[in-house]
């Protein structure tokens, strides 16, 4: 090894794919912790080939699950679109419970997994079925977007579905067919005001936030650009509207990966959760990664070692009662049906610094 220290050096000699992965790992797992990830690694991939299973890893999964156990991974858009098109048997969602709950929605018919059954959302917990039915009473004939963070009662009530990487052009689709020129968009506040910077129709939403963006702030992204003044800083627009007129860059987890990847910067700040950067950092050797650290209590819920329990004892199964699933399928059905975009969608930042008021429930 380049650094003298050849870690599990019996699989790494055994096995050139784990000697590759480790070379990509090694800029954020060290040594000792690879002698420990390395076998479980090895297991898993074992245990999925047996079992007809396969493992979405959410873009904020740690790098070695990420990057060595996932077979699909991406943002939660991505990850909805794989689940729809996978045949395998079993899906283990390397996420939180509502994405393992979307993957559900589209594929009754299989087992869907999830390591820690506490891995939940801020967002999706902020709002019930029940608060979008008297939403619904009170706003009537207009359409309700929901974001997919949010759970399959939300989104049985919903007649849409959006991530961040599509939510603009959700929003003005459903303006459009439903003919007015207001959306309920629930339940990210700040997406929300994100969104209705972007296009002309009117947002009513809710006052949900994501507890990992909404700490980020304008003084943050002051603070980066005095340290490091020729880095180029990307936010996810679950962050205050605020640092998205600060930054250089916004858009979904998959649009921030893709911007790095496309435009190689010397030196980059990823405003979203820990993870990511470590992520994209494995596969962008030419560039330097700043790496603020929020991390999402939730997505570090999932590890090696869940997984492989998951897969071993087929625990824990996420069920959606048929009737919510059917009526959710529908919401999610009609915005994976929507055209993927060619490349991740971008937020401008001239509109971005353009403030629109959005109406809050
Ligand atoms: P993406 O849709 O960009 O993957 O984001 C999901 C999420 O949970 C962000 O906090
Ligand atoms: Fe939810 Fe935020 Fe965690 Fe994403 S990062 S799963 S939105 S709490």
């Amino acid at each position: 090894m380049a650094d003298g220290f050849a870690p599990q050096g019996s699989i790494i000699e055994r096995d050139s794919a784990m000697a590759g992965l480790w070379e990509k790992l090694k800029g954020s797992v060290t040594p000792i912790e690879w002698r420990l990830q390395a076998p479980l690694i090895a297991e898993i991939n074992a245990l999925k080939a047996e079992k007809n299973a396969v493992v979405l890893a959410h873009n904020y999964m740690t790098p070695e699950i990420f990057h060595g156990v996932g077979d699909f991974v991406g943002d939660s858009l991505g990850l909805a679109r794989e689940a729809a098109r996978s045949d395998a048997k079993i899906i283990v969602q390397a996420g939180v419970h509502f994405m393992a709950e979307t993957s559900k929605i589209l594929c009754p018919d299989k087992k869907v997994l999830i390591p820690d059954l506490r891995a939940g959302c801020s967002l999706a917990a902020s709002i019930t079925g029940p608060d979008v039915r008297l939403i619904k009473q009170r706003y009537p004939g207009l359409p309700v977007v929901t974001y997919v963070n949010t759970s399959a009662d939300v989104k049985a009530e919903s007649d849409i579905c959006c991530t961040s990487a599509n939510a603009v052009q959700v929003v003005e689709w459903a303006a459009k067919t439903w003919g007015v020129d207001r959306v309920i968009m629930l339940p990210d506040e700040f997406l929300a005001r994100n969104v209705a910077r972007q296009t002309a129709v009117k947002i009513i939403s809710w006052k949900g936030r994501c507890e990992v963006h909404e700490r980020f702030t304008v003084a943050d992204i002051a603070d980066l650009r005095e340290a490091w003044p020729d880095a180029e800083i990307l936010a996810h627009p679950e962050c205050p509207p605020e640092v998205l007129e600060a930054v250089d860059f916004a858009g979904s987890t998959a649009a921030m990966s893709n911007y790095v990847m496309t435009r190689k910067p010397r030196r980059v700040v990823m405003i979203t959760e820990c993870s990511m950067a470590d992520n994209v950092a494995a596969d962008a050797p030419d560039t330097e990664f700043v790496r603020p650290c929020n991390l999402c209590p939730h997505m570090k819920r999932i590890s090696l070692e869940n997984i492989r329990d998951a897969l071993v004892n087929e625990q824990f199964e996420v069920t959606v009662d048929p009737v919510i699933a059917s009526r959710a399928r529908a919401a999610v059905q009609r915005m994976i049906d929507m055209p993927p975009p060619v490349t991740p969608a971008r937020y401008d930042l001239v509109k971005a610094r353009h403030h629109v008021d959005v109406e809050l429930i």
